[in-house]
């Protein structure tokens, strides 16, 4: 079914590594019915087809046409929770930190985004998208209804994402990992996320293309001290302003009826 992009409302929710954004963006778009695009999914998996191509990415910048080839060409669907490479489910692989390190190298490569760009951007479909990641508001969808920068802490973000390593690897009792007799585990965890986080958003905010930053036209949420459904109610607040701001002036965010919401529920 062709659906002309123009019509289809996208909320745009850019931020760093662990801000909490993808599992904010996801109940976002549950409670619309909207659709959902975790953009860096996308770049893990050409990190990870790039490597099964047997490509080395110590010297991505060296083999930049070679991964983006790769990227443009992968089979990557995303289908009921999960993530098919080639018809192979590589969920679990995507979500390590080593996969998360590999792809801020690849996505920092001009050619390699520009091999993902319109992969993402057909996820605009009807009724609406709510697409996660870097650069969802500067370059991918630019004229989105709503443009959000999710952000925390570096601190805070390392504390979260270590504690859902420590429930990761000890499912049936995380806080066993956290106690006070694994408290030495956790620090040490910590402060490995910490470091890792920091180099991550160093690379992601200083390279030269589609760096993240926040732009002038999105709404700040900082989520250090808010529950994830505190930040889910923020966004949805304000997606009903947009949409009241339409029906008010009768006119569209900014004018432009690009950025129409209309039928968030
Ligand atoms: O969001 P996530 O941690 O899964 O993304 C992995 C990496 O992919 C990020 O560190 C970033 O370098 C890259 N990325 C990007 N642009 C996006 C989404 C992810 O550069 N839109």
């Amino acid at each position: 079914m062709h659906v002309n992009p123009v019509t289809v409302d996208v909320i745009a929710i850019d931020g760093p590594s662990a801000s909490g954004k993808g599992t904010v963006a996801q109940m976002v778009a549950e409670r619309l019915g909207f659709h959902y695009l975790d953009s860096g999914a996308i770049y893990r998996a050409a990190a990870h087809a790039a490597q099964q191509a047997g490509l080395d990415l110590e010297n991505a910048p060296a083999l930049e046409q070679e991964i983006a080839a790769v990227a443009g060409a992968m089979e990557l669907r995303f289908a009921d929770g999960l993530i098919l490479l080639a018809n192979r489910d590589v969920g679990s692989q995507l979500r390590t930190e080593g996969c998360g390190r590999e792809a801020s190298k690849i996505a920092a490569l001009p050619a390699v985004r520009a091999a993902l760009l319109q992969r993402q951007r057909d996820f605009r479909q009807a009724p609406g998208l709510v697409a996660d990641g870097r650069d969802m508001g500067s370059v991918v969808f630019p004229d989105a209804a709503l443009k959000v920068f999710l952000t925390a802490g570096v601190e805070e973000r390392a504390r979260r994402r270590a504690l859902q390593l420590a429930a990761a690897a000890r499912p049936d009792d995380p806080k066993r990992l956290i106690g006070k007799e694994n408290s030495g585990n956790i620090d040490a965890l910590f402060a490995a996320v910490l470091d890792d986080l920091r180099a991550r958003d160093e690379r992601d905010s200083k390279r030269a293309v589609a760096p993240l930053a926040q732009l002038r036209d999105a709404r700040l949420l900082d989520t250090s001290g808010l529950s994830i459904q505190q930040a889910v109610q923020q966004v949805l607040a304000w997606t009903r302003e947009v949409q009241s701001g339409e029906a008010q002036s009768g006119n569209p965010q900014n004018g432009n009826p690009q950025n129409a919401i209309s039928h968030g529920r």
